[in-house]
């Protein structure tokens, strides 16, 4: 085995025993947009551990949804490394990324992205308060929300993603979503939610401030 290769491996075991899920090195994403670049994240050096519960805040197009879709591996960096539960996956292809996605990561959009035509049910089986009768269109946004969560979790991934999940609720109706990501924190889950408002960002243990595509601070939260 060539050396170089020798040293990956024996970091990405590091990794994995110090309890490492996502980290990642100088993570940069270049929009290109006809002439024009968006610097959408300027690099990002992020180390987060299995079990955690991470909320990200920062002003808007501060490229928090971009880092989000990076993590989710829904897309890919234009630079700079990622390691996904120990694998280096910023050098992975679009098929490569779509099973490790599949297999790790439960994503909670902030559009529903659930077919406005098949019923609830189809997407989930889980205990939801209506009969699974409803389409989507028909379900209050708290009720689509919690079909979100569930959906977000028939694989039965291990890290959750969660981006603005409480975004167009009433402050009870949220606080009721936040019970659920609550429910998969105490089940062992890592949790990373983007959220705007200070309240559901006391939920966490940890929130880390992004700036014009860079963390400006990253703070344990005071219980
Ligand atoms: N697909 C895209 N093509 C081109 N530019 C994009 C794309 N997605 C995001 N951007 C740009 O990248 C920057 C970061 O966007 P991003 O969506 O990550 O911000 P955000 O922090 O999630 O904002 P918000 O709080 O409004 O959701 C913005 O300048 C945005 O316009
Ligand atoms: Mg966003």
């Amino acid at each position: 085995m060539p050396v170089e290769t020798q040293t990956a491996d024996s970091y990405r075991e590091d990794l994995v025993n110090s309890g490492v899920v996502i980290k990642t090195e100088e993570l940069a994403k270049v929009y290109e947009m006809g002439a024009e670049q968006v610097h959408a994240l300027r690099g990002v050096n992020l180390e987060i551990r299995k079990g955690e519960y991470v909320a990200i805040m920062g002003p808007s197009g501060s490229g928090k949804s971009t880092l989000m879709n990076l993590i989710g591996c829904l897309d890919s960096p234009s630079s700079g490394k990622y390691w996904l539960a120990g694998r280096l996956v910023s050098d992975l292809d679009d098929d490569e990324l779509a099973y490790i996605r599949n297999k790790e990561i439960g994503f909670v959009f902030q559009t529903f992205n659930l077919l406005p035509r098949a019923t609830a049910l189809h997407n989930v089986e889980l205990p939801l308060i209506y009969n699974g009768t409803h389409k989507p269109n028909e379900l209050s946004g708290g009720q689509r929300q919690r079909v979100a969560i569930a959906r977000a979790l028939v694989n039965t991934p291990s890290i959750v993603l969660a981006d603005e999940p409480t975004g167009n609720l009433d402050s009870k109706t949220g606080e009721e979503i936040m019970a659920l990501f609550e429910n998969l924190y105490r089940q062992g889950n890592t949790i990373i939610l983007v959220t705007h408002e200070h309240d559901i960002a006391q939920h966490a243990h940890r929130i880390i401030f992004i700036r014009d595509g860079k963390i400006a601070s990253d703070e344990a939260v005071k219980k």
